[in-house]
Formats: C-alpha cells, structure tokens, sequence
C-alpha cells in the first residue's frame, strides 16, 4: 500500500491532485484509514505490531505528502518573483518638496538687503519681560503709551513682546557701539483680527547706534532698503509721528506702483526715529548694575521697525493677512521660493 500511495504522491503534478491522493489514504473513508479502524478487532497481541506497522507508514506517507506540498510552494513562489521583477533602472516616484514659506522668504530677502549695508541679523526670546517690552524702552507703567500696545500677560508677569524693540535693549546691554543690526521675529498683540491685523505677526527692527549718527542716516537706510525692495525708483516718504523710545519720531511709506499703470499708492511700512536719550540712560544703567562700563553717552543712533506681512500683503496683491497662517496649499504654492 505504502508503494502504490507513494507513487500517487510522485504523480500528483499540482496542489489539487495531491489533496486527492491524501483523501484517498486518509480521509474519513480513506484506504489508511479504513486499516486503523479495522485495529479494534485484532486481538490485542497482533493489534500492537500491526499498530505500530500502520502508524510508520502513515507518517511515511504524510512526510511525502508535506515534501510535496513544500516543493509546489517554491515553484510557486519562484513564479511569483520572476513575474513581479524589480527593474532597479527605473527612475524612482518623485515626492514634491516643500518650499519656503512667503514670510520667511520676505524675512531672508530683508536680511540679505541689511547684511550688504553692514547689518548684522540676531534674535530674541518671544517671552518678554517688562522691563525690556516696556520700561527701558521709556514706557514706564501707568503711562498712556502702553496702550499703543494691546499685551498679552502671562501669569507669571512676563508678556509675549508686543514688537521687536526690546532687542534694542538686549543688544546694547550686551554690545557697545558703534554696531548695525536688524531683528526679525514673531510679535504678538490681544487684538481683534481683520483683513490687515493678526494677533501674531512678524516684524523686522533695525537699530544703528555710532558717534554723529543722524536722521539723514535713518532716511538713506529706509530710501536704500526701498530701492532694494522695489526697484531704483521708488519713492520714500517720511511722517512725523510719536513713539516714546523714539525723537524725533517717523513712520514712513514707499509709493507702490501698479505694474504698467503708473498709479500706485503709499504702502506704510513701519515706524522709524532717533534713539530717545532715555533709552540709552537705562541702558547704561542696566550696564553698570551687571558690572559692565558704561557705553551710550554721547552716542546717537536711529531705529525703525516694519511689519513683514503688510509688506507682503502689498507686494503680492493679498487681500487677506489670515491667509498667511491658514496652511492652504492652493496659497502657499503660488509662492515657491
Ligand atoms: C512698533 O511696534 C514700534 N516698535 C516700531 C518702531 C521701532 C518705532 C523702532 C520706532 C523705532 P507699530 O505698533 O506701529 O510700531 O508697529 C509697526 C508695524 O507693525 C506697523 O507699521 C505695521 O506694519 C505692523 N503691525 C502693527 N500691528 C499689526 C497687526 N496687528 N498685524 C499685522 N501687522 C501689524
């Protein structure tokens, strides 16, 4: 029986054929099986050896069956690879990359303009605390000015600043004239928003300080940054205006000229001034509470500070200053950098 069982198993040339073979030996009314049940009528000295005699062929029989089945398996698999080969030459799924947001390529544009004037770029921390958001900048407590500023307190007394000049302070406490830096950064304001306001927006503070620095200073770095931006033409124009760390005080405006049209109109950029003398006083005096000599008297200097996304808003034709931190991709992709 074995014989014949084997060589079914030999024959059998696919899976389904080889089930058949098993069924026909071992099935409920297979040959095999039919033998092991026939056992129980033996008498029991001939049923033990014929047990054992059966249950090896069994496992024989079950051991080529297994061998069999593990070889379709391979052949299988073999056929499964050759039909799905890799053609390692082909050129690889492209994946888009990401492109610099429209603010930080303004930011990094703006820098670049400053650094081929001589200005260096530093940061500061977004958690502010008064002195530097306030006091040292001549905005003492309880003085109407602050209100120019809508703050956002936090428990612990500090504020998220409310615009980059406390780095002027930072700087100088750190740094003696004469030096020319810019600060880019994240403000933040308890305001309602609209078309043109954020609660958090992006400013870039500039602050030169120096032996005879004067106004004309302040306006060849706003007339130069305008040409930078807007090409050799443009056209800077100054206000007088009030800001307590600043005197005198301007904001200033660049002429925005429709492409073709020669129309336009005045796009405020930010405020500007001359480096009020009490801001050095506090300066000087922070200075020497930290051991450090005193460096701002007689200096002068000048500083302005503009908002990078209502520059953005003009130059691009945004209607929205929401869109900017919206995370659209349909927006953000116009702008690939
Ligand atoms: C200031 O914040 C002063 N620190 C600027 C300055 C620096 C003056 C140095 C003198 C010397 P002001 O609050 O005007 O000023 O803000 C400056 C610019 O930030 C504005 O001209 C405007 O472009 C932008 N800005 C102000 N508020 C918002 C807002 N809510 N959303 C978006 N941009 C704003």
């Amino acid at each position: 029986m074995l014989e014949a069982a084997l060589k079914e198993v030999a024959a059998a040339g696919d899976r389904k054929t080889l089930q058949a073979v098993r069924v026909r030996y071992l099935g409920k009314k297979g040959l095999l099986t039919a033998e092991l049940k026939s056992l129980s009528s033996l008498p029991p000295g001939e049923r033990r050896q014929r047990g054992q005699q059966l249950n090896q062929l069994k496992e024989q029989f079950e051991a080529a069956i297994e061998a069999k089945s593990e070889g379709f398996k391979q052949t299988e698999l073999q056929a499964q690879l050759s039909a799905g080969s890799l053609d390692v030459t082909l050129p690889g799924l492209r994946f888009p990359p990401g492109n610099t947001h429209v603010l930080s390529q303004i930011t990094n544009e703006l820098v670049d303009i400053f650094a081929h004037m001589g200005y260096q770029a530093v940061e500061g921390p977004e958690v502010e605390d008064e002195f530097h958001n306030f006091d040292a900048l001549n905005i003492p407590k309880h003085h109407p000015a602050r209100d120019m500023w809508d703050t956002f307190w936090l428990s612990s007394g500090e504020v998220l600043r409310t615009h980059t000049s406390p780095m002027q302070i930072r700087y100088m406490e750190q740094h003696a004239p004469p030096f020319k830096i810019v600060v880019p950064g994240k403000v933040y304001r308890y305001e309602q928003t609209d078309t043109t306001h954020e609660a958090m927006f992006h400013q870039l503070e500039g602050l030169v300080v120096g032996e005879n620095i004067t106004m004309a200073d302040l306006k060849g770095a706003v007339v130069e940054l305008s040409r930078a931006l807007y090409g050799p033409r443009a056209q800077v124009r100054f206000q007088p205006s009030f800001f307590p760390f600043t005197e005198p005080s301007a904001e200033f405006a660049v002429f925005w000229e429709y492409a073709d049209s020669g129309k336009g109109k005045w796009l405020e950029l930010g405020g500007s001034g001359m480096v009020h003398p009490a801001v050095f006083q506090a300066v000087d005096k922070a200075r020497e509470e930290a051991g450090l000599p005193r460096a701002y008297e007689g200096k002068t200097g000048f500083a302005f500070g503009l908002g990078i996304e209502r520059l953005a808003l003009l130059r691009y034709g945004i209607p929205d200053i929401r869109y900017f931190y919206q995370n659209r991709l349909g927006f953000l992709r116009q702008f690939r950098g």
